[in-house]
Order: structure tokens, then C-alpha cells, then sequence
């Protein structure tokens, strides 16, 4: 959908998309949100703040498993590779990847937060001189090309860390995958981050943490409905709410109304009964060999699985099958 050749389009450039996916989900029996619409500028300071939360050990085991496997990944991509990010975000975890790997010859963060992503490409450039920084600004599930680079380059591996991936429905997987094969080509890798099982008493203070930032960043989405849509959400009266669906492997966070309201938003109105929920993200938890399923259906292998000791964790590198 975005070429970076032609004038970059940001979510400015869809303005009804907020409203549309708003007012869709709010009108389904199971009221939801998409998650997507959590990172306003004030909702992505507070992921940042739950990537550091004791409770959130997501950021700091994946971080650890990329610095220790940095050097087997440094010689997997060889010289003069693309790396591809899909919604890079500030590329903290990157970094690891471009301190190892000397030769790598350009890297192409993908996101549609526009402002944010030039800024981010502005300071990888201050910082590796040598690396061709080419951003894309573009929504990652899009079909997308790699946009022309100066000299002919070497294996194009693509990098999902975050477990990003459990935010995604199978569908969406199966499409976001293919597309990566297809633009990452018959020589290319892809390195892929996913959260696994593990015990309840762990995953729910994850998305519940005992400061409430996740309660904050789940309830900023009603606050950015309110300002950006002209809706007029009471965010008093709803309750931040994480919980295990186990038949689909998956924390689900809601936002609980707690007594009966009426909520306009867009020239629209809905009705909340007393409990009734607006579901807003799903984060699923995977075993590898549901990885591993899905991977394949997409045409991808999995070429080796690096795991925290406590198998919390783990980072996949994907060949083409
Ligand atoms: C971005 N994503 C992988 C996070 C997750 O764990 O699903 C978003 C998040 N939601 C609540 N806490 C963090």
C-alpha cells in the first residue's frame, strides 16, 4: 500500500478508520475494540512504561535471549543483509541486532506512526553511519514493497519481536506471513518473537499489574475515543479487566462497565448494562508447536528455536519452507 518513493501516508490519511472500527465494534453483541487504536501518543508512553514493570516479563526476557543469540543471528543474516522491522515502534530491541551484525547493509522500519518512526530512522542514523536507515510508513498486515536501495544487497531477514504476533487473529497471521515470504524472498529469514504457555499465577499480573499502568492503557482508549471521535465516555465508570480464555490460549483484556450508562460517540449511542464488557485486546500464548503450525501453513520452517532457561519465551528464526 505505501511505496517510499511516493509521499508517505500516515493514519492522518484515513481519518475514518478510527470512527468506523469504533463504531462497528461497539455495535457487535460482544461490544470490542481493536487493539491497534491503543498507541495515541499518551498510550504508547504507556506501553513503554509496562515493557519495565516487574509484573511485564516479556520485554526483559525476549531482550535477553536476543542478546545472548545476537551473534548466531549476526552470522545467519551475513554480510550486506536487509533487515525488515514490522511495526518498529522506537526499535529498542533492534539495536542488539544492528551492534552484532557490523555488515549489515540497510535497515527498513516499518510502522504507521509516521512522526515517531522518521524521528526513531533520524537517531539509527546519528548512531550507525554506515547503515542505509529506510523507513516505510505503513500499516504491517498491508501488502508492502521494499522500497529501492542504493546498491545490490544481500539476504533480507524479517524481524517481529514483542510477541507482537499474539495480538494478531490466525487469519491475519496467515496473511502477514505470506506477505513477509513473498517480500523477504526465497533467501530470506525471518526472526519472530512469541510469548509462550505458562502458569496462570504469571500471565494475568502481566496484564494486571499491581501500579494499574495496564489498567491506564487500556482505559486511554475510551480517553482518545472521547477526544478524537467527540464521544463522552465516563472512564469512571468502567473497570480494567484481564482474563484467561483458555480454549483459545489467550489473555483478553476488557474494559467492565460497572453500572448501566449510555455513551454517545460519533453522533451515535450505546447502551451498557451493569457487567457488560468492551473487549480490547487479545495476547495469545503459544506452545512452539502451534508456532510451528501456523508458520507452516504460511510456508515457513522453523530453523532454530532459542528459549529463555524457563522456556517463558522464545525466538524463532523462519526459513522458507
Ligand atoms: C504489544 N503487545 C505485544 C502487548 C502484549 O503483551 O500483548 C500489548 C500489551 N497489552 C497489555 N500489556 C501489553
Amino acid at each position: 500500500m505505501t511505496r517510499a518513493s511516493a509521499p508517505a501516508p500516515s493514519q492522518d490519511d484515513f481519518p475514518n478508520a478510527f470512527l468506523d472500527d469504533v463504531l462497528s465494534g461497539l455495535s457487535q453483541p460482544q461490544k470490542s475494540l481493536p487493539c491497534r487504536w491503543f498507541y495515541d501518543a499518551r498510550g504508547s508512553a504507556l506501553f513503554e512504561r509496562i515493557t519495565a514493570l516487574p509484573e511485564y516479563y516479556l520485554t526483559r526476557t525476549e531482550t535477553a535471549i536476543l542478546e545472548r543469540v545476537a551473534p548466531d543471528l549476526a552470522a545467519m543474516m551475513g554480510p550486506d543483509a536487509v533487515l525488515v522491522e514490522y511495526g518498529a515502534g522506537a526499535s529498542v530491541k533492534t539495536r542488539i541486532l544492528l551492534d552484532a551484525a557490523k555488515d549489515l547493509r540497510a535497515y527498513v522500519p516499518i510502522d504507521v506512526s509516521e512522526g515517531f518512526l522518521l524521528e526513531t530512522a533520524d537517531r539509527l542514523r546519528a548512531d550507525y553511519p554506515i547503515l542505509e536507515v529506510r523507513p516505510v510508513v505503513a500499516d504491517f498486515l498491508s501488502e508492502i514493497a521494499l522500497p529501492p536501495l542504493s546498491d545490490p544487497a544481500g539476504r533480507r531477514v524479517g524481524f517481529f519481536p514483542g510477541s507482537t504476533v499474539g495480538n494478531l487473529s490466525d487469519a491475519d497471521i496467515d496473511r502477514f506471513l505470506r506477505q513477509a515470504r513473498r517480500m523477504l524472498g526465497a533467501d530470506g529469514r525471518f526472526i519472530l518473537g512469541f510469548d509462550r504457555v505458562k502458569p496462570l499465577s504469571v500471565l494475568l499480573p502481566a496484564y494486571d499489574d499491581a501500579q494499574g499502568v495496564t489498567a491506564d492503557f487500556n482505559l486511554n482508549l475510551l480517553r482518545r475515543i472521547n477526544r478524537e471521535l467527540d464521544g463522552d465516555f465516563d472512564l469512571s465508570g468502567f473497570d480494567h479487566e484481564a482474563r484467561w480464555n483458555d480454549a483459545a490460549s489467550r489473555v483478553e483484556m476488557h474494559l467492565v462497565a460497572h453500572r448501566a450508562q449510555t455513551v454517545r460517540v460519533g453522533g451515535q449511542t450505546f447502551d451498557f448494562s451493569p457487567g457488560e464488557t468492551i473487549h480490547t485486546e487479545d495476547s495469545r500464548k503459544f506452545t512452539p508447536e502451534r508456532m510451528k503450525a501456523l508458520c507452516a501453513r504460511a510456508g515457513w520452517s522453523v530453523e532454530a528455536l532459542h528459549s529463555d532457561p524457563d522456556e517463558a519465551f522464545s525466538v524463532a528464526v523462519l526459513r522458507p519452507a
